[in-house]
């Protein structure tokens, strides 16, 4: 038989389940355990109990106690979020925000909206960003050149010559240092005219092997049109370690455009000349997933690295860590605003840098 006080937690319990709003659930809650409340009177009788029984019953009590109190609790929780969705349900999400169709959000003339904001008592939503084209672009090279091992390295945009030309062997006399040719700072410094200049400061950092890709903004005197822009993006690339070959470089870049424009995608190697590499290699894509796909289009310089870097690197370390005779590397610059423009089809250089929202929107 069970005792007064488990039916006592029984009754209590199936009252409480029963109820259907706070306040009746509030006249359980006295019943019970208010100061006059059955449980409470529990308390008094324990004193009228020998001290065999005191303890055991005493225990009783407190679990009743606590059962009871926590059915309340979690009762009166049930009530509390029933009547917060009940109130969140008559929000109709649905509704379209106050800015109407262009969606702007009412700071600029191109809102598309008569009434000027400021006043407007209603709501105005957030717009919604997405990513730029090129950084969709980078985001989806970098995830395939992290797949084949590269680790990221960086450098500054304004550079100094020495990292730029003289330790990727270009003499004082190329053209490329020509003032016409690269912007150059007053105190000497210039905008760097290519990513290479991370393949010098990613090889000071670290011994052999080494196998970083550098994405960033380069600079030359171009004048603007379509295809060209004073500023555009590369993705440096290089590997050094025992061995390396222009396999290798054939290998990795072949993954690569073929991970990114799809496995039809024909990669094809034309000699070249970079002062830093040697042999040096343009590399073409072709596609037939691309628009104007039969056509082979220039995507990236690449090629071995030159002894000479080397020396240089190991002047400016003072080690021999990068010991020609037993490292070797490749190294390739990938144009970036091309490649996305291949991949995206878009016409014209320039639309990367004009933040025209017809154009943006069309890659979100
Ligand atoms: N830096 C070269 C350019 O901008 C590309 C390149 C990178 C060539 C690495 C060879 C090796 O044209």
């Amino acid at each position: 038989m069970s005792h007064p006080l488990e039916q006592l937690r029984e009754d209590a319990l199936r009252e409480i389940e029963s109820e259907s709003d706070e306040k009746s659930l509030d006249a359980v809650r006295v019943r019970y355990l208010g100061r006059n409340g059955s449980i409470s009177a529990w308390g008094e009788k324990m004193k009228t109990l020998s001290a065999a029984e005191r303890p055991v019953i005493g225990k009783l009590l407190n679990e009743v106690r606590n059962a009871v109190t926590a059915a309340l609790d979690a009762r009166s929780e049930e009530f509390r979020a029933q009547k917060e969705s009940e109130s969140l349900g008559r929000i109709d999400i649905s509704l379209p925000g106050a800015t109407g169709a262009s969606g702007y959000s009412g700071y600029s003339e191109y809102s598309g909206f008569s009434t000027p904001l400021t006043g407007y008592s209603g709501f105005v939503p957030l717009e919604r960003g997405s990513l730029h084209p090129l950084t969709q672009m980078l985001e989806r090279s970098i995830e395939i050149f992290r797949r084949m091992g590269f680790a990221l390295a960086d450098g500054p945009d304004i550079e100094d010559e020495w990292h730029c030309f003289d330790a990727l062997n270009t003499p004082p006399e190329h053209p490329a240092r020509n003032e016409q040719d690269t912007f150059f700072l007053r105190d000497g410094r210039l905008l760097r005219t290519h990513t290479s200049t991370v393949q010098i400061r990613a090889m000071q950092a670290a011994p052999p092997p080494i196998r970083v890709i550098a994405p960033g903004a380069a600079y030359r005197r171009d004048e603007l049109d379509a295809t060209h822009s004073p500023q555009f993006h590369q993705i440096e690339g290089l590997y050094v370690d025992e061995n390396v070959s222009v396999a290798d470089l054939k290998g990795a870049l072949e993954f690569f455009m073929r991970e990114l424009f799809g496995p039809d995608t024909a990669v094809q190697f034309r000699p070249h000349f970079f002062p830093f590499t040697e042999p040096s290699l343009e590399v073409y894509v072709k596609s037939k997933a691309l628009k104007g796909g039969e056509q082979w289009i220039e995507v990236a310089g690449s090629g071995v690295v030159h002894p000479a870097v080397f020396e240089q690197v190991n002047e400016a370390r003072g080690d021999k860590a990068y010991d020609p005779e037993k490292w070797s590397g490749y190294a390739f610059g990938l144009g970036m605003d091309r490649l996305a423009m291949i991949l995206f089809d878009i016409p014209d250089i320039r639309l990367f840098a004009q933040n025209d929202l017809r154009f943006l929107r069309q890659f979100a």
